[in-house]
C-alpha cells in the first residue's frame, strides 16, 4: 500500500545562516524522505523561511533596507545551503505569503468560533526610543534572586525564572535606555479548554516516550496557561484581521507555514491541497529540535483541531549538537556556518557521520572531528569503495557473469537483513541501518579477499572464474549502495553509472544484476583531508553567523547608469530571457529529422510543452526522460515541419555531434527560474 506523507522540518529563522547544528535536523529529515520515496511511498518535503517577529524588525531598520529585502535575499542564501548538503525539498516556500496570511486567518475564525480565544490587557516594558514593546530576550538586569548582574529578562545563570519587570536596574538591549512600563492589550488561545484533547493526543503514540513524559509532568499535570498570540504594533508580521493595530505573534504564523507552503506548492504541482491538509489518513511528519517541541505539541495541535486540519502523525524531535563535546562556540571555531563547511569538505562525509549518529532518541549528539575522520575511512573508503575499486577494474571489458553465480549465500543473506534495515531507516535509527549495512560489508570484503581475485588476472585459464568473484563482489557493493543510497544520493548515481544500471526501488536490493557492461571505475569517495578541518575551523573562527550580509546585487549598488558599450547587452535584455528549470516527461525520436529529437517538457504545473532540439547526435531518447533541462521559455513558438516547437533546450558544444545538455545542480525544482 503507498503511504501518502508530508515531512517537514523546522523552518529556519530567515535572520540568520544555516549552521551545522541546524543541518544536525535537516539531513536526518532528507534521508528519511529519501528512504519513503526509495520505497515507492507518495512522500512530499516541504520547508521554507520563518520571517517574522521584532528581530527581523529590528535588522530591517538598522540596515535601511525592508524586511523583504532581507527575506529575499536569505531565502536565497537558504537554499543554496541546503542544495549543497543534497537535501531536497519538493518545496522551499516562506511564513511570508499570502497563503499563509489566509490560512491563519481561517485558522483563526475557527479558533475564535470555537471559543478559544480571550482578550486580556497586559503590562510590558517598553523601549520609548526605538518605539517597540520588548520581549523578554531584549531586557537585560540584575537577578532579582541571586543579584547577578547583566541578565537576561527570563532567566538567569543561576537558574532562576522570572519576569522581565522583575529585574533590577533594567535596560532595553535596543538602545541601553530604561525601559518604561505600558498597558497593552493581547489576544490569547485558552489552550486549557482543549487539555483532554491534548491529554489524549500525546498519549496517542505519535510522540516519543521521553517526549510524553516532559509534556505530561510539565504542563498536562496543570493546568495549562493561555497562550499570548498577539504582539501590538510596531512588529513584523500579519495584521490581525479582527484586530487592528495587534499582529499575530511570529510563533502563531510559524507552523501554519507548513501549510502555506503547501498549498504554493499544490498550485505549481497541480496536487490537490485537500486530499493533504484535509484528510486524516495523509500522515505529516514533522522534524523539528528539542527546543520547539512545545509549539509543536500544544499549541499547534490545538490550532490543527480547531480548524479540521490534518493533525500530526508523527512529530519526531532531535537533540542538540555539540562539537568536540561542547556547545558550537564562534571562539574556538565551532560555530560552522554550512556555506564554510561547503568551501573545504565533502558534504557527504557530514550527512554520513551524522546519519550514524541518529538514533530516532532526544539524546544530544557529538559531532567529533577525528571521529568523522576515522568513520568516514573505515566505513565508506576502506569498507564500501574498496569493494568497488577492488573488483570493477577486472570486469570492465568483459562486463558482468550472464548468471549470477554461487557466492555461499552472502547475496540472499543481504537481501533478509534488508528488511530489518528498513525498519530502522522507519524508526529514524539510522546509527542501527549503518551497522547492519557495514557488516554486510565486512562480509562482502572477506569474500573477496579470500578468493583474491587480482591474483587471478594474469591466468587466462581463471578468467571466467575472475569474472565470477568481481560479480558477485559488485553486486554486493550495489545492495550496500541501495541501503545507503537515503544517505549518499551522490553515490546512488556515481554507482548507476559505473554498473550501467539504474536503482528505482529498495526491492531492487534483492535482484542480482547480470551480464551488464561496466563503466571506467572512477575514485567515489576519497580519505578525509584532514587539513581541511583545520581550515573550517580557523576560518569559522573570524566569522560573524548572524548578521553576514548576503552579497546580492541590487539596483542600490549601482552608482550611475552607463552607456552601453558596443557588442554588450543591458542587464534589461538579459532579464527578457525567461530560462527555466524544466523536466523532460517524454522523449522520442522524429520520423524523418536528422538532428531532431521531440520532448515534452514540464515546468512543475500542470502545463507541458513540446520542443524540438538538435541533439539526436549525442542523446538516446530513453536517456533523457526524467532528466532536468534549461529552457529558454518565452521564445516565439515556432511551427516546424513536424510540430510547434515551444521553447528552446540549452546545450552547449562547438557545433559538431558533440553536445552537452545543461543541467542545474542537484536540488533545483522544475519552474524555478534562472537568474
Ligand atoms: N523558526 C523556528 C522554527 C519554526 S517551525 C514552525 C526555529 N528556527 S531555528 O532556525 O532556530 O531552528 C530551526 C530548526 O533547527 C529547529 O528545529 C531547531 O531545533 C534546529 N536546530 C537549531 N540549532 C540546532 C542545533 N545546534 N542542534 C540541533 N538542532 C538545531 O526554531
Ligand atoms: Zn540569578
Amino acid at each position: 500500500m503507498v503511504r501518502r506523507i508530508l515531512v517537514t522540518s523546522g523552518l529556519p529563522y530567515a535572520n540568520g545562516h544555516i549552521h551545522i547544528g541546524h543541518l544536525v535536523e535537516y539531513i536526518q529529515t532528507d534521508i528519511w524522505v529519501r528512504f519513503q520515496k526509495l520505497m515507492g511511498n507518495d512522500v512530499t518535503f516541504i520547508c521554507g523561511d520563518d520571517t517574522h517577529g521584532t528581530t527581523m524588525m529590528l535588522r530591517a531598520r538598522s540596515e535601511g533596507r525592508t524586511e523583504e529585502e532581507i527575506i529575499a535575499a536569505m531565502h536565497e542564501a537558504h537554499l543554496c545551503d541546503f542544495t549543497g548538503f543534497g537535501i531536497e525539498f519538493d518545496f522551499y516556500g516562506t511564513t511570508h505569503s499570502e497563503e499563509n496570511r489566509l490560512i491563519c486567518t481561517e485558522i483563526w475564525s475557527a479558533l475564535r468560533q470555537a471559543g478559544l480565544v480571550v482578550e486580556s490587557e497586559i503590562e510590558q516594558l517598553y523601549d520609548t526610543e526605538a518605539n517597540t514593546f520588548l520581549a523578554d530576550r531584549f531586557v537585560k538586569g540584575t537577578c532579582p534572586v541571586c543579584g547577578k548582574k547583566d541578565q537576561f529578562g527570563d532567566n538567569c545563570e543561576c537558574g532562576a525564572h522570572y519576569s522581565p519587570t522583575d529585574l533590577t536596574d533594567a535596560v532595553s538591549t535596543i538602545t541601553g535606555t530604561k525601559p518604561v512600563l505600558r498597558k497593552a492589550k493581547h489576544l490569547f488561545v485558552d489552550i486549557e479548554k482543549e487539555h483532554k484533547f491534548l491529554d489524549e493526543w500525546v498519549h496517542s503514540g505519535v510522540l516519543q516516550p521521553e517526549i510524553t513524559n516532559y509534556l505530561t509532568g510539565q504542563f498536562l499535570n496543570n493546568k495549562l496557561r493561555s497562550w499570548d498570540v498577539s504582539r501590538p504594533a510596531p512588529y513584523f508580521g500579519f495584521e490581525i484581521p479582527d484586530s487592528a493595530g495587534n499582529y499575530w505573534y511570529v510563533w502563531f504564523d510559524a507552523p501554519s507555514g507548513y501549510i502555506g507552503s503547501t498549498w504554493q506548492w499544490c498550485k505549481l504541482s497541480g496536487r490537490n491541497f485537500d486530499e493533504i491538509w484535509r484528510n486524516n489518513s495523509t500522515e505529516v511528519h514533522h522534524f523539528i529540535g528539542k527546543d520547539i517541541t512545545y509549539f509543536h505539541t500544544l499549541f499547534w495541535p490545538t490550532m490543527l483541531k480547531a480548524a479540521g486540519l490534518t493533525l500530526p502523525r508523527k512529530v519526531h524531535v532531535h537533540g542538540f549538537l555539540t562539537v568536540n563535546g561542547e556547545k558550537m562556540a564562534k571562539r574556538r571555531g565551532t560555530f560552522i556556518l554550512a556555506a564554510t563547511y561547503l568551501k573545504h569538505l565533502n558534504p557527504d562525509y557530514l550527512r554520513y557521520f551524522y546519519a550514524t549518529k541518529t538514533s530516532g532518541r532526544v539524546d544530544d549528539l557529538d559531532l567529533n572531528f577525528e571521529e568523522l575522520e576515522s568513520r568516514v575511512n573505515s566505513d565508506l573508503v576502506g569498507n564500501l569503495v574498496n569493494l568497488a575499486s577492488r573488483t570493477a577494474k577486472f570486469v570492465q571489458h568483459t562486463g558482468l557473469s550472464s548468471r549470477y553465480p554461487d557466492d555461499g549465500g552472502l547475496f540472499e543473506q543481504g537481501a533478509v537483513v534488508g528488511k530489518e534495515i528498513a525498519e530502522a531507516y522507519e524508526n529514524c535509527d539510522f546509527g542501527k541501518a549503518i551497522r547492519l549495512i557495514m557488516e554486510c560489508g565486512n562480509r562482502a570484503n572477506k569474500f573477496i579477499e579470500d578468493n583474491a581475485p587480482w591474483s587471478m588476472r594474469s591466468d587466462s585459464g581463471r578468467a571466467s572464474e575472475l569474472q565470477d568473484i568481481c560479480t558477485i563482489g559488485l553486486n554486493l557493493f550495489r545492495q550496500m549502495v541501495i541501503y545507503l543510497a537515503p544517505v549518499l544520493p551522490k553515490l546512488k548515481s556515481e554507482a548507476e553509472k559505473l554498473l550501467n544500471t539504474k536503482i528505482q526501488n529498495w526491492t531492487d536490493s534483492c535482484k542480482p544484476v547480470k551480464g551488464v557492461s561496466i563503466s571506467q571505475y572512477k575514485h567515489l569517495i576519497t580519505r578525509v583531508d584532514h587539513a581541511a578541518i583545520e581550515r573550517i575551523i580557523e576560518e569559522s573562527k573570524q566569522q560573524d553567523a548572524t548578521i553576514n550580509p548576503v552579497i546580492f546585487q541590487d539596483s542600490d549598488d549601482v552608482l550611475k547608469a552607463e552607456p552601453l558599450l558596443e557588442g554588450k547587452i543591458s542587464i534589461d535584455d538579459f532579464t527578457k530571457v525567461d530560462l527555466r528549470v524544466a523536466r523532460v516527461i517524454e522523449a522520442s525520436e522524429v520520423e524523418g529529422a536528422r538532428k531532431l529529437l521531440r520532448l515534452r517538457l514540464s515546468f512543475g504545473g500542470n502545463e507541458s510543452r513540446q520542443v524540438f532540439a538538435g541533439i539526436k547526435s549525442a542523446y538516446k531518447p530513453e536517456e533523457l526522460v526524467g532528466r532536468l533541462v534549461v529552457c529558454v521559455a518565452n521564445l516565439q513558438p515556432r511551427q516546424m515541419k513536424f510540430g510547434l516547437s515551444e521553447g528552446m533546450v540549452v546545450a552547449a558544444g562547438l557545433g559538431g555531434d558533440e553536445i552537452f545538455l545543461i543541467s542545474p545542480d542537484n536540488g533545483a525544482k522544475p519552474g524555478m527560474r534562472l537568474h
